[in-house]
């Protein structure tokens, strides 16, 4: 796997990059294959990202038709509300381009218990790959002031799954403090490329202490153990 590290003055010039690399990175894999599978990130720092997705040019670089969404986490809430991953990408990107509704895998938190959502997640995405196995294309992740990402946080016992994909957790220490739904280190790492977008001065020291591999201590951090069959590139704001 290579990783690179790509540092930007503010999140508006980070975002502007991340799309124009997604954008490339879609129409270089749609020579080779079928369609495009993307994972989406949840929380705030991917918005404008979105949105640049969602308007011209970029979005007229994008066969939508081809290109399939999915969520590396959500939270157990309903859909239309504040906290929903879902709310936010909706609002800033599917609502705007003609991506069909079939190629929108969103995490139906509201169909079960959170196991069960998980177990059905876990299904569609069996049903998505077919017999091959699971191997995203694209897995955008943000990550948060403990080094969490997705719903992957430090000391949790689903920082040790090896077999399931998707998994529900408690994350009553998370902000918001809700059961969440999330995938997985296999469903990551079996991923072509991923991508960490990172803003925000409270995370100086721990995004530090994992890109700069001199901290031992930065292995430690879930965000660490993100590890992409071909590529991993941090987008970050730059703090110096
Ligand atoms: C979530 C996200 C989570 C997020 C980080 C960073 O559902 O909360 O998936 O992993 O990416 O917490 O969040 P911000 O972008 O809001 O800083």
């Amino acid at each position: 796997m290579k990783t690179e590290v790509r540092r930007f003055p503010e999140l508006s010039r980070l975002s502007k990059a991340a799309a124009e690399f997604i954008v490339d990175l879609i129409n270089t894999t749609l020579e080779e294959k079928d369609s495009f599978s993307l994972v989406l990130s949840g929380g705030n720092t991917p918005r404008q990202l979105y949105e640049i997705l969602a308007a011209p040019p970029l979005a007229d670089r994008v066969p939508w038709s081809r290109v399939h969404l999915f969520w590396g986490d959500e939270r157990c809430v309903a859909q239309d509300h504040p906290d929903s991953n879902f709310k936010m990408a909706n609002a800033a990107l599917i609502s705007k381009v003609a991506i069909p509704a079939d190629n929108v895998h969103r995490i139906a938190v509201e169909s079960g218990t959170p196991s069960e959502v998980a177990q059905a997640y876990e299904q569609s995405l069996q049903r998505f790959f077919g017999g091959s196995s699971l191997n995203f294309d694209l897995v955008l992740l943000g990550m948060g002031k403990d080094g969490h990402t997705a719903s992957l946080f430090p000391d949790d016992s689903v920082l040790h799954e090896q077999v399931k994909n998707v998994a529900a957790v408690n994350a009553s220490a998370a902000s918001p403090a809700v059961p969440r739904i999330t995938i997985t280190f296999p469903a990551i790492n079996r991923a072509a490329y991923a991508m960490f977008l990172v803003s925000g001065e409270d995370k100086r020291e721990v995004l530090q202490a994992i890109v700069s591999r001199t901290d031992p201590a930065g292995a430690n951090y879930p965000a660490a153990r993100v590890e992409p069959r071909e590529k991993l590139i941090w987008f970050v704001e730059d703090f110096d």
